[in-house]
């Protein structure tokens, strides 16, 4: 790992994301709408706009998720500092408005580091200053990376400090099943013999309830998504009409998952980085999954990540779930 010299705060790895970010979206993007069905990987939906959007999205009345996980930190933020320990590095991944960890940060005894790693340098910058500012006896080393392949540490001064990482938001929900697994076995390579991994998950529930949080009355989320094609438009000199688009998220009880579509109202042809693709009336691009988990579905996913759950906390509706896994000692 590297200092940006322009940047002191911010720790850039030799290989960071910025670099690749305008090559890698184009590509993605022409492979996802050349695919059949057609797709957009749903990390291009978290420009600066989509974030501004998502933040919004958390505070709707229709999105539960947010509000459930924040009133389980308040309610037992104390039992999980005490499952966590200590003088613990906590390692955050992906940032967003900083509100639950600093309440995780407010429970925890003398932690000695906060590492949070995210792609979004603006986020990841401006909520580490908020954090360094309200926590000034804690190490705050903000990476900016990609956490599905963030593998090595920053020099943090606790090399002895056991690892804990913070993943909060249901974030791992817009993975995969062998994505997510994927995702954990790393995190457990990364924390360590003695860490652990606190996990915000959102549970299965009736559909309608799903359907409401990702289809809400004032079409933020309906935004958030056509905001994707936008950003194609500003990006890569595309020809994309949001107009010509719908916003569609149905849960799929079968994969367990609610899934954000972009629907084609009509038979049209759009320019993208100089190439041509064509929609059908009615053709979606999918842009998103979030998937769903029963505390079953929960264990499953952990088994053979190196993690075994010890605690979770639910809402009285059992809509959300905080769990505490440590690393199973071989
Ligand atoms: C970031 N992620 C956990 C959100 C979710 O609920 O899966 C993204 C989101 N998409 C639409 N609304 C919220």
């Amino acid at each position: 790992m590297s200092s940006n010299p322009a940047d002191s705060a911010v720790i850039f790895p030799a290989h960071h994301p910025e670099r690749d970010s305008v090559g890698d979206f184009r590509a993605d993007v022409l492979k996802g709408l050349s695919a059949r069905p057609k797709t957009l990987p749903s990390k291009y939906l978290y420009d600066e706009i989509g974030s501004g959007l998502f933040e919004k999205i958390c505070e709707l009345p229709e999105y539960y998720l947010t509000r459930t996980e924040l009133k389980l930190l308040r309610r037992h933020g104390a039992e999980m500092a005490a499952m966590i320990g200590r003088d613990c590095l906590l390692i955050e991944y992906g940032i967003g408005s900083g509100l639950k960890t600093r309440l995780l940060l407010g429970h925890l005894t003398d932690p000695v580091a906060y590492v949070p790693v995210d792609v979004a340098h603006p986020q990841l910058r401006e909520s580490a200053a908020t954090i360094r500012r309200d926590f000034p006896h804690i190490v705050v080393r903000p990476v900016c990376a990609d956490f599905t392949t963030f593998s090595r540490l920053p020099d943090v001064g606790a090399s002895s400090a056991r690892r804990v990482v913070y993943f909060p938001g249901s974030t791992i929900g817009n993975f995969t099943r062998p994505e997510a697994r994927q995702l954990l076995a790393r995190a457990a390579l990364l924390c360590g013999p003695n860490g652990g991994l606190l996990l915000g998950v959102d549970l299965k529930k009736h559909p309608q309830i799903l359907e409401k949080a990702y289809n809400d009355r004032q079409s933020v989320t309906a935004a958030f998504n056509l905001n994707a094609l936008a950003r194609v438009n500003r990006e890569l000199q595309a020809t994309f009409r949001p107009d010509q688009f719908w916003h569609y998220a149905p849960y799929n009880p079968r994969h367990g998952r609610v899934e954000m579509h972009l629907v084609s109202r009509s038979d049209q042809q759009v320019q993208v980085a100089g190439e041509n693709f064509s929609l059908a009336e009615g053709e979606s691009i999918c842009t998103e999954y979030c998937h769903k988990y029963s505390l079953r579905d929960l264990h499953e996913l952990t088994r053979g990540t190196g993690f075994t759950i010890e605690r979770t906390w639910l809402d009285e509706n059992k809509y959300f779930s905080v769990s505490y896994l440590a690393v199973r000692r071989r």
